[in-house]
């Protein structure tokens, strides 16, 4: 570790000679991970070079855009008083504040973060780039499957910005009575547009689940309309993001009241490694039970991620002597809907079968040594056992 951490310092003084604001944005992060892993020399080693990079470009421009940023609208306080529903008296939203946000960034591809990074910048340099008439992005619809970090990634966004959010699920905005809903979606915004908040729409496809009521059609159109209106009325006023699992079914216009459109992947084989590590901690697997399990929930969430790790914690702790092959049979066995039909059915059938597809899994390359481990035999017998099959193949 001390001789990567000399080629990280020098990777960092070399980049900090010329520093964006991306790059800035990633030494912060890492220095973050330092001191929470305790490892103080290091953080502090890093924070100097990165005082000193800042001081060559006159302070980082993220950081005096702030000040703009904080200007607009009154400021939300607790005892800010939150929009209700007449009918049934619950809020229309809630509001989350710096401290009830996400710290850490969800983990995703690099690319993906980087296009995340940027979009903060913009949002961050929203005024300068307004005064040269740059039209900047204040809005963005973050899409995809459900588990994926969408309503994390919102909130860190905030967070990231400084700026309190005012959440609001748009199921919880409908209304069975008539003219309602509208009313809601009206009374939402103009608290929205009075403070200096992120504006978050969660969980915006709730709208469109009207339309496939054949009642409703004269009430869907007066909804998506306010919607529309209320989109609009919040261009230079304040920072909105819609966040939705299931695109295809929002109106398009009001998929075009987004400025910016990001749709969140599944994790790749990699990020989906470093979701399970992050979520294991304080246990630390061997790299080869890593692997194992990353294989099994191939495809799944992030949410997923978390669901097998806490799996994993618990077992270590009823029953650490089992062969991680054993604890991961029990848990395919009983979530159906987070490891796919071929692996589940591969962990029913026996073993041999199990081995032989790892073995001749290309795409995570997992060798003897590693299977043998994972299944609790000795490396002679897993051998024996690959032998004693080849010759049943040969046969
Ligand atoms: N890529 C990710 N990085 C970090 N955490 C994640 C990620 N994907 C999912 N999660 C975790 O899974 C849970 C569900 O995430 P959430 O943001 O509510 O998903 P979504 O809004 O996409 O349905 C949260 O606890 C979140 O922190
Ligand atoms: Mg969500």
């Amino acid at each position: 570790m001390a001789d990567n951490f000399n080629i990280i310092r020098a990777l960092c003084r070399t980049a900090l000679t010329n520093p964006s604001d991306a790059l800035i944005h990633q030494v912060e992060r890492l220095i973050k991970n330092l001191e929470k892993e305790g490892k103080k020399k290091e953080a502090k080693s890093l924070s100097a070079l990165l005082a000193s990079g800042k001081k060559d470009v006159h302070m980082s421009p993220s950081r005096i855009e702030k000040s703009f940023l904080h200007n607009r609208g009154e400021s939300l306080t607790n005892n800010t008083v939150i929009p209700v529903d007449k009918e049934t008296a619950t809020p229309l939203a809630e509001v989350f504040f710096a401290e009830d946000l996400p710290t850490e960034m969800p983990v995703f591809d690099i690319k993906m973060e980087e296009v995340i990074i940027s979009i903060i910048n913009e949002w961050m340099k929203y005024d300068r780039l307004l005064e040269i008439d740059a039209s900047p992005a204040n809005s963005c619809l973050i899409y995809g499957v459900p588990g994926t970090g969408k309503t994390h990634l919102a909130k860190w966004i905030s967070k990231e910005i400084n700026i309190p959010i005012v959440l609001a699920k748009l199921d919880g905005l409908m209304s069975s009575f008539l003219g309602t809903t509208s009313r809601n979606i009206g009374n939402l915004f103009k608290f929205a547009n009075r403070y200096n908040c992120v504006l978050l729409l969660d969980e915006f496809d709730a709208i469109a689940k009207l339309r496939n009521d054949p009642h409703e059609v004269g009430e869907v159109k007066r909804v998506v309309n306010t919607l529309l209106q209320n989109l609009d009325s919040r261009r230079g006023i304040g920072f909105t993001i819609g966040v939705t699992n299931h695109e295809g079914l929002l109106d398009p216009a009001i998929w075009r009241r987004f400025d910016v459109q990001i749709e969140i992947p599944r994790p790749t084989q990699k990020v989906m490694m470093e979701l399970l590590k992050e979520f294991l901690k304080p246990i630390d697997l061997a790299d080869s039970e890593m692997k194992f399990l990353t294989w099994c929930i191939e495809g799944a969430s992030g949410a997923d991620a978390k669901v097998l790790a806490n799996w994993i914690k618990k077992s270590s702790i009823l029953s650490d002597k089992t062969p991680m092959v054993d604890t991961m049979r029990k848990f395919a066995l009983l979530n159906t809907g987070r490891v796919k039909d071929d692996k589940r059915n591969l962990f029913i059938g026996n073993d041999e079968n199990l081995i032989s597809t790892l073995i001749k899994d290309e795409n995570y390359a997992f060798k003897q040594k590693d299977i043998a481990s994972l299944f609790g035999m000795t490396q002679s017998s897993l051998s024996k056992l690959l032998s004693k099959q080849k010759e049943v193949e040969n046969i």
